[in-house]
């Protein structure tokens, strides 16, 4: 009878611990206003407007504030994450931020496995945030380190590259509902790239399932498996090959990556993405990271596409992160030099087409 009444209070405490939890995921998504629309300019006489949601006005700066707060939500509300347990993570940036916010918010102890050489610049606003950093190399070890890291200590292995796509909301009113209530219209296109694949499957499934007439494109940088996996139909296919562009492209198809919910896809050389960040930045001040150029520049090509056949709409697309990180990298000379990437040819390209040139 004492085991029993003593598992009955254990069981409360953790009720009552989880049920506090979500109160507070759900109290931080409820105050938070909904980041705002940028449009970006095109010249007065186009038929063809084009918007990017900013989602660099989250608390941690970045697109992955929603997938953290929910993938937290539900770990919790699946009984992995309970009072005290230490999660774990492999991620190379944006995530770690965000994840270490959510877990401190939940008074949880949080670290990120990151892949590359031990870096302070990078592991500094985690440790901010209370969270710690490990550095792994090679780089595509993370996964498997972050594994046996939460093996040998009893943590949680977060695990966004399995758990975002299933964890992101897509009926309600999180980024894509949020995103086609502030619009006066569904938009021609809606235009992302794919780390996880969390957001364009929660873009997809919500286009779907409103019946709107909006098209889904994906972005994909050099030597990422999405567009190869997407054009093949092979569920399985992997190039091996790391992205240079933070946050999105992918060595192998992941789990989360919905192709079927994919209208188009559209590769960008790396080095584009770099003039398009740095175009995005000039246009609107705002210093985007690597990812938000490449959006730009699946944007720019498909409004050259509807004014080709005489369409007039909107293409939107988001801002994904922006700040001090882009601003040492995409954006910076030196960083592309060492990257052997030669922005200009299309940044000439971009200023063409904006003066009225044609995109080819
Ligand atoms: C910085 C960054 N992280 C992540 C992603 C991809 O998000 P997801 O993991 O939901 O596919 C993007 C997509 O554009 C991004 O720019």
């Amino acid at each position: 009878m004492f085991w029993l009444h003593a598992a009955m209070a254990d069981h409360e405490h953790a009720a009552r611990w989880a049920a506090e939890a979500i109160r507070r995921l759900d109290a931080e998504r409820e105050h938070a206003p909904p980041t705002p629309l940028v449009r970006f300019p095109l010249p007065g006489d186009w038929d063809v407007t084009l918007w990017f949601k900013d989602e660099s006005a989250h608390p941690t700066g970045n697109l992955k504030h929603r997938a953290a707060r929910a993938l937290f939500r539900h770990s919790v509300a699946s009984g992995r994450v309970t009072e005290g347990t230490s999660v774990v993570e492999a991620t190379g940036g944006g995530a770690a931020l965000s994840q270490a916010y959510f877990a401190r918010m939940l008074g949880l102890p949080y670290t990120a496995v990151m892949p590359g050489a031990p870096d302070p610049a990078r592991a500094a606003p985690v440790k901010e945030l209370g969270g710690d950093c490990c550095f792994v190399t090679p780089p595509l070890a993370v996964y498997e380190e972050a594994r046996r890291l939460a093996d040998d200590t009893g943590a949680c292995y977060l695990d966004q590259f399995t758990w975002a796509e299933r964890t992101l909301d897509w009926r309600g009113d999180d980024l894509a509902g949020e995103l086609f209530g502030q619009l006066a219209g569904p938009p021609a296109w809606l235009v992302v790239g794919a780390g996880t694949g969390a957001t364009s499957a929660s873009l997809g499934r919500h286009i779907r399932s409103h019946g709107l007439p909006t098209r889904l494109a994906v972005v994909d940088p050099e030597n990422s498996a999405y567009f190869p996996g997407w054009v093949t139909g092979a569920h399985d296919y992997a190039t091996g090959m790391p992205s240079r562009i933070e946050g999105i492209g992918r060595p192998r198809m992941e789990p989360g990556f919905l192709p079927s919910l994919v209208d188009l896809m559209v590769t960008v050389p790396d080095a584009a993405s770099v003039a398009a960040a740095r175009a995005f930045r000039a246009a609107t001040g705002c210093p985007v990271g690597g990812s938000t150029g490449t959006n730009l520049w699946g944007a720019l090509h498909l409004v050259a596409a509807m004014r080709e056949r005489g369409e007039r709409g909107t293409v939107v697309s988001l801002v994904c992160d922006a700040g001090d990180r882009p601003l040492r990298t995409v954006h910076s000379d030196g960083w592309a030099r060492d990257k052997d990437l030669d922005p200009a040819p299309f940044a000439e390209r971009i200023d063409r087409f904006l003066d009225g040139g044609p995109w080819e």
